[in-house]
């Protein structure tokens, strides 16, 4: 009986402490005006699982925008002390002296620190440049010398959810192709080489042998496992979930659960900044959801009668010039529905196929996915201005572009993926270090693969030159 009463009492004090602070905002994502946290409660994915309904939808990219502009803080989890800003989970040598600074990070409070011009979602000036370096054993560089990172900026999101479904269908196109170039290998008993396509993208050949060994050799502008990666200016990340928990960790120290929790690292508290489980699954979710449902930049048509028309030869010239040879205008997508998590990412990003939440987001219900063409197959037209592929694009003679001393991911210091040309109107600098102020100068850096075009640019009469930067100059981002 005592023991009891004893109970009772007790769950009253307990009661007593925690309704309040429940009706202070304790329990929902969402905190309270004044909360020095981004975060209150970790978002459970469960409640967005399935295929979403617009208003599901709106809810959960609500919560997605609010944590991509969140200035994150020490109570949420920000701070690795312990931890380096490396993709796999990397403890450093000693605890850093300078938590934040300009070069390995901690860098910026919030995403939208950078990614906020013209708005949030958007690119970045030269300022909000980033040092990338995978960061394994030179973790804590305060420098800028390029030996230490490869210095980038900031692109925008825009349309980021239809090109990483461009990419889901493109891997599943490559891959298919090496499942029958083995098939016909085994089937004829000899060698056989089929072409790589991809959407029409052409990413080399495949060789398989009698026995099934595979040659590689003639790849072109894609990895050995044929999965597109299309983020990143040099086209190696594989998704946005992946992509926004490196950032989380980079550019923040918060550590995300699914990558620095215990399942993978052992430990709760992996940077050892006194705060575990930092960033949930269904946080993650909701930051993916938000810049996966981002609408698209779309070509304006100038009111101005004379930039109609100098648009118009430009729009020509794009062509003729060899410069849709790369940036490809539009590539065809059978389907608007985004899975997340996505069906190819590796260790430490949540993969569909492991994973029993996944979420349908499709994209077909906001109003700007009508108002995409379509081609007579009913394919959605994704007017990106690019391929998805890698390209060499310095040389000895135009390098300006070859400025980078460290390969990424085996990928050579030269070759970067063809920009994505959406938007450019709105993006300025340019280059993937963003240090060319006009379209002038970055047409002219293309040298390697893009020399041919570049020169063919610089051949043109000057009022031709112009017509074409005039038509780059009506891709808008469009808000
Ligand atoms: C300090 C500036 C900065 C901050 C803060 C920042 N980013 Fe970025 N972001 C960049 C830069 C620079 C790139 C280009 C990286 C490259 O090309 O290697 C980029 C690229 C990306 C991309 C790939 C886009 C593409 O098309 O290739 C995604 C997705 C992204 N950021 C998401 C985020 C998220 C989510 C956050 C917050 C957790 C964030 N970023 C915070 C600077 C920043
Ligand atoms: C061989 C493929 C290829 C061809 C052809 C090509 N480009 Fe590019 N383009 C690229 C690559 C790769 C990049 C990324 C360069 C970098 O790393 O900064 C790029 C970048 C750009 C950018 C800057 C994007 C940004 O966000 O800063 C512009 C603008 C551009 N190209 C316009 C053109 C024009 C105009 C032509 C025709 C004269 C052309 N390109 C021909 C591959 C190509």
């Amino acid at each position: 009986m005592r023991n009891s009463a004893d109970l009772a009492s007790a769950l009253l004090v307990l009661l007593a402490v925690f309704i309040p602070s429940a009706a202070m905002g304790e329990d929902t994502p969402t905190p309270d005006p004044w909360d020095e946290r981004a975060i209150s409660a970790p978002l459970e994915r469960g409640d967005y699982s399935g295929t979403l309904t617009r208003e599901k939808l709106d809810e959960l990219t609500a919560i997605g925008e609010r944590l991509f502009e969140a200035r994150f803080t020490t109570l949420d989890g920000v701070g690795r002390p312990m931890a380096t800003q490396a993709i796999i989970p990397t403890k450093r040598r000693r605890e850093t002296r300078l938590e934040f600074q300009r070069m390995a990070g901690m860098d910026a409070a919030s995403c939208a620190s950078c990614h906020n011009d013209p708005v949030s979602g958007g690119a970045g000036d030269f300022v909000a440049n980033v040092f990338v370096s995978e960061g394994f054993s030179n973790a804590d560089f305060d420098s800028i010398d390029p030996q230490f990172s490869n210095e980038r900026n900031t692109n925008h999101l825009f349309g980021a959810g239809l090109i990483e479904l461009l990419a889901r269908e493109m891997t599943v196109e490559l891959q298919a192709t090496r499942e029958e170039a083995a098939r016909q290998a085994r089937a004829k008993g000899e060698t056989v080489t089929l072409p790589l396509q991809a959407k029409g993208v052409s990413f080399g050949s495949i060789t398989v042998e009698a026995d099934g060994m595979v040659d590689l050799s003639g790849l072109d502008g894609v990895d050995t496992d044929l999965v597109i990666r299309p983020f990143s200016q040099k086209g190696v990340m594989t998704s946005l979930r992946q992509f926004t928990v490196n950032a989380l960790n980079q550019h923040h120290g918060m550590e995300a659960v699914e990558r620095f929790g215990a399942r993978w690292t052992g430990e709760i508290d992996f940077d050892q900044d006194g705060k575990g489980d930092e960033i949930s699954p269904g946080d993650v979710s909701a930051m993916v959801a938000w810049q996966a449902t981002l609408e698209p930049p779309v070509a304006a048509t100038p009111d101005d009668e004379r930039w109609r028309e100098a648009s118009a030869t430009g729009d020509a010239l794009f062509d003729t010039i060899g410069c849709s040879s790369c940036h490809i205008r539009a590539l065809p997508l059978s389907s608007l529905e985004f899975a997340d998590p996505g069906p190819v990412d590796a260790a430490g990003t949540l993969r569909g196929d492991e994973d029993g939440d996944v979420a349908i987001y499709d994209l077909g219900l906001y109003d700007w996915a009508a108002r995409l063409e379509r081609n007579d197959k009913g394919e959605v037209m994704v007017p990106l201005f690019g391929d998805l592929k890698r390209h060499r694009i310095a040389d000895q003679k135009v390098a300006i572009l070859g400025n980078e001393l460290l390969a990424q991911r085996f990928v050579d210091r030269d070759v970067f993926m063809t920009g994505e040309l959406w938007g450019i109107a709105d993006t300025a600098p340019y280059g993937h270090r963003g240090d060319l102020t006009t379209l002038d100068e970055i047409i002219r850096a293309h040298g390697g693969e893009g020399s041919q075009a570049a020169r063919a640019y610089e051949a043109l009469p000057e009022s031709d030159r112009t017509a074409l930067i005039a038509f780059l100059k009506t891709l808008e981002v469009g808000r």
